[in-house]
């Protein structure tokens, strides 16, 4: 089902205009993931691209499935809770083993004084992370598909790289607020080259938390590290936020939303009756420096991969 509360602003070819944008703009999935100019001069101006039909319907329903099979499976003797206030994980050690793992993560309102779930697992879980783009054979054949690397390329990704995918529920009622930060926090490289595919599920509207951004980009204003001690958010140097209104990212479902790793985002916490389930992909290019001290490390068993061997779903 569409959702009917959308402006019906939608972009056409030759619509290029470079004064950020106050308000999102839309536009139909290129075929074959190949951007238009006006598509690319948007990206480059606001930081973020929304691209609405990306996927079909049936994948957003097999993603779903998938996601409640391996839930499902999911024995919980040991759980974090991920805060998505702070963005930090109160079991450092699961949540740092997760990077080549598919690991479960819980809403930080989902259990009680006593530590017990309020409500059944499946309406607990705030995510899933971090590897299923490699270790899931139903999210790696809709996180490598041949729109996908051509869309890579097409924002300059030379040696794309399939670093981080995470499955979000954005649970209703208790589906947390996440802050104000920037991608490249969190997947930092030199140069920075982390771009974010946010696949919307469901569609993604002011009720159920869709995502805000504040268009452009802005200089790194933090880094979440490693050290002897522990997970760090380290501050650099920085100036506030714009201040402006951060605009919300509204979608229908099967909406792509494409996030530069220096875009201003967050998300509202949902208060709604209704789930806002998402996929997102996070690529690096693999020609930048990828430190040692990023929170997401790869065992040598497990490579990071590009597009290669991507086929239609
Ligand atoms: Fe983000």
């Amino acid at each position: 089902m569409r959702i009917n509360t959308l402006p019906t602003q939608i972009a056409s070819d030759d619509s290029v205009n470079t004064t950020a944008s106050t308000e999102a703009i839309r536009f139909q999935a290129p075929p074959g993931g190949r951007l238009s100019p006006a598509m690319g001069a948007a990206f480059q101006r606001d930081g973020f691209l929304i691209l609405e039909d990306f996927i079909t319907p049936g994948t957003c329903e097999a993603l779903i499935e998938r996601a409640g099979e391996l839930l499902a499976g999911f024995s919980p003797d040991t759980v974090t809770v991920f805060s998505t206030r702070s963005q930090v994980h109160k079991s450092d050690d699961y949540f740092l083993q997760s990077g080549d793992k598919i690991r479960f993560f819980f809403e930080e309102d989902a259990f009680d004084e006593a530590g017990r779930l309020r409500q059944a697992r499946v309406l607990s879980i705030n995510k899933i992370g971090h590897a299923l783009h490699d270790l899931d054979p139903v999210f790696e054949a809709s996180s490598r598909t041949p729109a996908l690397a051509t869309l890579a390329a097409g924002l300059g990704l030379h040696e794309p790289r399939l670093l981080q995918s995470m499955y979000i529920f954005k649970q209703p009622w208790i589906g947390g607020e996440v802050n104000c930060h920037q991608d490249a926090t969190f997947l930092y490289t030199e140069p920075q080259s982390c771009v974010g595919f946010w696949f919307a599920l469901e569609d993604a509207t002011l009720e159920n938390g869709c995502l805000h951004a504040i268009p452009g980009r802005q200089p790194l204003r933090q880094r979440f590290r490693r050290t002897p001690g522990g997970l760090v958010m380290e501050d650099l140097p920085h100036e506030p936020w714009p201040e402006i209104e951060p605009i919300p990212l509204e979608v229908p479902r099967g909406s792509l939303v494409v996030l530069d790793g220096l875009l201003p985002h967050l998300s509202g916490p949902n208060h709604s009756p209704r789930s806002r389930h998402a996929y997102t992909l996070h690529l690096i290019d693999g020609r930048a420096h990828y430190p040692a001290d990023n929170w997401l490390q790869r065992a040598p068993d497990l490579p990071l991969r590009g597009f290669e061997g991507a086929v239609c779903p």
